[in-house]
């Protein structure tokens, strides 16, 4: 039995008086690939922000590799953010920034490294997404795809254990979704890294996770392997596939 990486212990989060999570138990081990799967606006990003500090339970805990991280103090959360990876929704990359100082940007926050170095760790991040020579580019003259690949590279820049991906598909094309697929799974292989990944994209879940929760209600109304999910005879699992996955937002180009 592998480790355990992160643990959420009945864990409750609301705003405004509206409850989100409602006593979320959630376990990710060592080298997993864990889905949370869920509808559009169910609590699946303020889920992520939790387990990175940029959030705060109002009850239960927050465990990382076995610490009690749920009450730590923002210069605290800075040291352990440090372990994890994070692909924000819709990329979120500096419009004004090249793609080799989106990269470079958490390089530069918390390393001291020469301009030499810098540019080489780009570079290799950059090979590891599938993206080469596209460092001079700024995020708008790049696809979709493109993009999200670039957020990823960002994401893996200080070699984090653990990434969080917020629905690394979102807005793309099948066969662009694939390659995000793909990566996901390449990158947990060639990195050994915990990946959770959140999303409606049950193709995507499929594809790459080794577990899947699905949440609802604000907390995990199902647990199991990706293939049972899609067989399951659970009404309530039924009605919830079969009501498909509203996708927020616009396509992006791809
Ligand atoms: N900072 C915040 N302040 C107030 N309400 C918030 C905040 N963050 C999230 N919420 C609310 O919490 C609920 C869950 O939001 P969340 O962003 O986690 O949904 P989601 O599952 O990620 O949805 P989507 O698929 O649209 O990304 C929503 O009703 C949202 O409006
Ligand atoms: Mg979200």
């Amino acid at each position: 039995m592998s480790a355990t990486v992160i643990r959420l212990e009945q864990v409750r989060r609301g705003f405004d008086g509206k409850l989100v999570l409602s006593g979320l138990d959630l376990d990710v081990s060592e080298s997993e690939t864990f889905s949370i799967l869920g509808g559009s606006g169910i609590g699946k990003s303020v889920t992520l922000k939790l387990l990175i500090g940029l959030l705060r339970a109002d009850q239960g805990r927050v465990f990382f590799r076995g610490r009690d991280v749920t009450h730590l103090k923002e210069r605290e959360w800075v040291r352990v953010r440090r372990h994890f990876g994070m692909v924000f929704q819709g990329s979120a990359l500096f419009d004004s920034l090249s793609v080799l100082e989106n990269v470079a940007y958490p390089l530069r926050e918390h390393l001291r490294s020469d301009e030499e170095t810098i540019r080489r760790t780009v570079a290799e991040k950059l090979a590891l997404v599938g993206l080469e020579g596209v460092e001079a580019r700024l995020p708008a003259e790049l696809s979709g795809g493109m993009r999200k690949r670039v957020a990823v590279a960002r994401a893996i820049a200080l070699e984090p254990e653990v990434i969080l991906y917020d629905e690394p598909t979102s807005g793309l094309d099948p066969s662009n979704a694939g390659r995000i697929a793909e990566l996901i799974r390449s990158l947990q292989q060639r990195l050994g890294v915990t990946s959770i990944v959140v999303t409606h994209d049950l193709g995507l879940c499929q594809a790459v996770s080794d577990r899947v929760g699905l949440l609802r209600d604000g907390h995990l109304v199902w647990l199991g392997a990706p293939e049972g999910l899609r067989n399951s005879t659970d009404p309530e699992i039924r009605g919830f596939l079969q009501g498909s996955f509203p996708e927020p937002g616009v396509m992006e180009s791809s």
